[in-house]
């Protein structure tokens, strides 16, 4: 069956939202008591996996996460609020923006610390990717998203065919 034919109906955006709580431990902190980067990005994937989960109910992976900046450090104890939603499904593909924010738990202060985006691809059992269903913007913010996650895929897939071409020599 062609992707075309497989493809389902569309989804809202608030289908696929997702909110996600953890609190710093000490075993995910630096010796400054603020997390380590890489902890809060395994955090990033799993909230956009379940995200594009949600969208599409079939078995996704991550293809690509966009460049990532730390605003402001997480400090031990603090709780992290992480937020996804599918802003666009292309083909097989689909982004998902993550917005993480950290609240001090004793005045309950709100720090945006870092937004990310991530690709994730649906795949069959074979691992072949596989058709997903549109995303239907309905606010003006996911209006915003859905038009600028599609400049976005752009440049990706300039950045994936130069680095095919840099592969072949
Ligand atoms: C992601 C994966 C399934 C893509 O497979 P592929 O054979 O390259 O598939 P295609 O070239 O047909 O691309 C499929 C889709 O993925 C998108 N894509 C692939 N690599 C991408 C990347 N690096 N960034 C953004 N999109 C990407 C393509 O644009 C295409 O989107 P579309 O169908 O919506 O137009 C494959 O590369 C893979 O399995 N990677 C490993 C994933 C993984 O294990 N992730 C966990 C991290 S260890």
């Amino acid at each position: 069956m062609s992707v075309t034919e497989q493809m389902a109906p569309g989804k809202p955006v608030s289908a696929s939202q997702v909110e996600m709580v953890q609190v710093v431990l000490p075993s995910d902190t630096n010796p400054l008591g603020n997390v380590f980067g890489g902890t809060v990005m395994g955090w990033i994937d799993l909230c956009a996996a379940v995200a594009a989960q949600r969208h599409c109910r079939q078995i996704v992976v991550t293809a690509s996460m966009d460049a990532l900046s730390f605003l402001a450090p997480i400090r031990l104890g603090y709780t992290v609020i992480l937020r996804a939603q599918v802003n666009r499904a292309f083909h097989t593909s689909l982004e998902v923006g993550v917005q993480v924010e950290a609240e001090n738990p004793l005045t309950g202060e709100l720090e945006h610390c870092c937004s990310a985006f991530l690709t994730f691809v649906a795949i069959d059992a074979a691992g072949h990717p596989i058709a997903v269903p549109p995303v239907i913007a309905q606010t003006s913010q996911e209006h915003e998203r859905y038009e600028e996650a599609g400049l976005r895929r752009e440049d990706r897939l300039k950045w994936r065919h130069r680095k095919k071409q840099a592969s072949q020599g």
